[in-house]
């Protein structure tokens, strides 16, 4: 049968995306970002996000449809974000997204942003390397990157998203009804620390980078900072599992950094800044990557999709692949362009909604900032 044509829509936070797939071929990804007007604040900032939005969005509309070659007319279905993220900038491609449909009278879906993370996966152009992933190192090789194999989720999947917005393990039996959460963090996203770290440490922001590039002049064993919810009262036996067994928190972790550089302050020494970026980052990485396979282990999962803008970091890329593969679990990692927040991931998972022949979410939902 005919592979459906699917616009798809993304305004969830700082990035105005637009991707068109054709069934699970990708065809074009074109985000806007307004990151750079969020620098001097440290922080991104909900109503220039939302403003910037409604600026970026007819443009990055018109050139993806220009990229891929198609018009409005030929798009069978329009998938948009409708949670969870900013209130105001989903809005904007919310109403996009709706007027859009009204006006062509095509199909609109509804689309969870956590799930399209991992619908993304399925998309056959993410099975290439990408200039990003290639200058990352990644892509093939031990890390068992690649994506998963086109159109078909493996069995026994499970999905590692960590951003700046969303920390969690998720076990996916079927990407159009049946995701569940297995943990999360209960405080800070990953994403989240790093950028409030390399704030206290004056490495600006978006911190994530700029640590991941710092630390690799550290020595990540100078340090050792605290890895959240690792207790036995948290973790639980072998044999009761205790309430945040694959949880992470990540607050108290920032919490030391800030101790820790006030105590070389207070002593009149200069601030190791590499080593204290490399044992943070030593921290997070460590427990995000041991809960995650314990978590999987424990629910009989294979397969792993790697997803979320901390996707990108050199040395959860590189532990999360060593522990799955000792625990005999492949570790997916797609393009970078693909893990950061983007349109051809809800495209994507559009696209498998409308293949599973799921009806679509008309026209009168509304934008749910806490989707679960
Ligand atoms: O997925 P994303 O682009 O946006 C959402 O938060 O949804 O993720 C952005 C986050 C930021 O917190 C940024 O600091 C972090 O991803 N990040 C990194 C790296 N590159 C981006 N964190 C650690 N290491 C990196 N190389
Ligand atoms: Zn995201």
């Amino acid at each position: 049968s005919k592979q459906p044509l699917v616009l798809g829509i993304e305004s969830s936070c700082d990035e105005t995306g637009v991707g068109i797939v054709r069934g699970t071929t990708l065809l074009t990804n074109t985000v806007s970002s307004s990151m750079d007007e969020h620098v001097r604040f440290g922080g991104v900032i909900p109503e220039i996000a939302s403003r910037a939005h409604l600026d970026a969005f007819v443009p990055t509309l018109q050139e993806s449809l220009q990229a891929a070659g198609v018009t409005l007319e030929d798009i069978d279905a329009i998938a948009v974000t409708s949670g969870p993220g900013l209130a105001g900038a989903l809005m904007v491609g919310v109403c996009a997204a709706k007027a859009l449909a009204v006006a062509t009278g095509k199909p609109l879906y509804a689309i969870n942003h956590l799930v399209a993370h991992v619908g993304v996966g399925l998309l056959e152009a993410s099975n290439g390397k990408s200039d990003a992933a290639a200058a990352a190192g990644v892509g093939a090789g031990p890390l068992g990157a690649g994506t998963l194999a086109a159109g078909t989720l493996p069995e026994n999947l499970g999905a590692l998203l960590v951003s700046g917005g969303h920390t969690e393990i998720l076990r996916i039996r079927s990407i159009t009804d049946d995701v569940e959460l297995l943990g999360s963090t209960i405080d800070d996203a990953a994403g989240e620390a790093y950028d409030k770290v390399a704030r206290i440490l004056g490495l600006g922001y978006p911190g994530g980078p700029a640590i991941d590039k710092v630390a690799r002049q550290g020595n990540p064993k100078s340090i050792r900072f605290p890895r959240g919810l690792t207790q036995p009262k948290y973790m639980g036996t072998a044999e009761e599992k205790g309430p945040h067994r694959y949880d992470w928190s990540f607050s108290g972790l920032k919490t030391a950094v800030a101790r820790c550089v006030e105590q070389f302050e207070a002593r009149g020494e200069e601030v190791p800044v590499a080593d204290i970026a490399a044992a943070f980052q030593e921290a997070v990485v460590d427990v995000i990557s041991s809960k995650a396979v314990l978590a999987c282990k424990e629910h009989g999962i294979t397969n792993v999709l790697l997803g979320g803008g901390v996707a990108a970091n050199s040395r959860l890329r590189e532990l999360t692949g060593q522990r799955c593969t000792s625990a005999g679990i492949t570790l997916h990692v797609p393009p970078l362009d693909l893990c950061t927040d983007n349109g051809a991931m809800v495209a994507a998972l559009g696209a498998q909604l409308v293949m599973a022949g799921i009806a679509p979410s008309g026209v009168e939902f509304a934008p749910d900032s806490s989707m679960p």
